[in-house]
């Protein structure tokens, strides 16, 4: 196929800014023009031997130009756009609608201008990386994370594992056995920010938050987190605490959490712990530009999906999930109901990005003041 005016004019571009990346590569740039770009080229202009894939297309590629749809000759600009529409597969169409939203967001916000820096390595830890599968996820906690940590490593096992539920539960949370972009050289984390496909899994921010306090506060099997933050909390919201109270911080109530969240006092002191924190400050969305954002309420789905693109759907399903302790959206208004309006209202701007990002309508049971 020849390529068009435009393309040329494009592919110039690209090459241009290929070199600027290269020369200035002892920085971390993001590419904020990833989602333009047309994989198969970009590839080429950088006229490397990128990977071990030989003969086999990149979930990159498989996402933005699957291999089923055969393309038929084009006439014109609009046909083009028809033609590429009706191509499109329905979950396509979703995917994108779901990226756009993310971009619509951090534009109307201006969290891109107003935080305009660039990323640090130190930004980038929750980022897993599957080098043979050219993949990217962030672990968002409480969003399944659990098993997306399982499955990418029987991802980067380099056959060791072949199931994922094979692999205990506190065994997928040793950072040792999974690599983070923060552990690669600013080159190297450039060229897998641009390569690889980038994907994350959201959940409903105020179920996300219940189901981190219901398993970090209400159970009794770990008291890291009683002494960590319970102590803290209790002493900070409760009037007239009992020294036992003080001691063990294991019974700290829901609207006392919320109370501790909504402290301005909190992120001042410290970064909220990853099972609280929002899902904007743990993968940065308004700066890497995620190519598939995957919801905990399609967790099956998406999760494939997923798998689909890394062309390893044959031989590896997601684990469904069957936990009977789930927390749900008739248990998130539950423990609402005691949280006063000028609470709620607080905390709903805490977390108000993530329901706008993530496309999360307010919730019925929340009264806004
Ligand atoms: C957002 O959610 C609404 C209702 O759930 C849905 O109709 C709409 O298509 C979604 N928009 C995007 C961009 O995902
Ligand atoms: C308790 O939780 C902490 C933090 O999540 C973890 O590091 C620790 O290993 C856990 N301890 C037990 C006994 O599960
Ligand atoms: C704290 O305890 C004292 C003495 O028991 C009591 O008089 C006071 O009302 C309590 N305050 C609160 C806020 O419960
Ligand atoms: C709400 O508050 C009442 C009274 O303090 C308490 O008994 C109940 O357990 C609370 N409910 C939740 C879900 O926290």
């Amino acid at each position: 196929m020849k390529p068009t005016l435009f393309e040329v004019m494009r592919m110039s571009r690209i090459c241009r800014m290929a070199l600027v990346t290269c020369l200035g590569s002892f920085i971390l740039v993001i590419f904020y023009f990833q989602s333009m770009l047309h994989p198969v080229m970009r590839r080429n202009t950088f006229g490397m031997d990128i990977c071990c894939r030989k003969g086999s297309r990149s979930p990159l590629q498989e996402l933005y130009n699957p291999t089923q749809t055969k393309r038929p000759r084009l006439q014109s600009g609009s046909d083009l756009l028809k033609i590429t529409q009706l191509e499109l597969s329905n979950t396509a169409i979703l995917h994108q609608m779901r990226r756009d939203q993310v971009t619509d967001t951090c534009r109307a916000n201006s969290v891109t201008s107003r935080k305009r820096r660039v990323l640090t390595p130190n930004d980038l830890k929750h980022l897993v990386v599957d080098e043979d599968h050219e993949l990217i996820y962030c672990y968002v906690p409480k969003v399944a994370c659990t098993n997306w940590k399982r499955v990418m490593m029987v991802l980067t096992g380099r056959g060791k594992y072949s199931d994922p539920m094979e692999i205990p539960a506190n065994e997928a949370h040793v950072s040792a056995n999974l690599k983070t972009l923060n552990q690669y050289s600013i080159p190297e984390i450039n060229h897998r920010l641009k390569n690889y496909l980038k994907f994350l899994f959201v959940r409903e921010p105020f179920e996300r938050l219940v189901s981190a306090y219901r398993n970090k506060f209400t159970q009794k099997y770990n008291t890291s987190f009683h002494k960590r933050y319970g102590t803290k909390i209790v002493k900070r919201q409760r009037k007239n605490a009992t020294q036992e109270a003080l001691r063990k911080g294991d019974d700290v109530k829901f609207e006392e959490f919320v109370a501790y969240l909504i402290d301005p006092l909190t992120q001042r002191e410290e970064p909220f712990n990853e099972h609280w924190q929002t899902v904007y400050s743990l993968c940065h969305p308004c700066h890497i530009h995620y190519d598939l954002i995957g919801k905990y309420e399609t967790l099956e789905d998406d999760s494939n999906y997923v798998l689909q693109l890394a062309g390893v759907s044959s031989y590896l399903k997601f684990p469904t999930y069957a936990k009977s302790t789930k927390t749900t959206d008739e248990m998130t208004t539950e423990f609402f109901q005691n949280i006063s309006m000028e609470h709620q209202t607080q905390l709903y701007d805490v977390y108000k990005l993530d329901f706008l990002m993530f496309n999360y309508s307010v919730p019925s049971y929340l009264k806004l003041e």
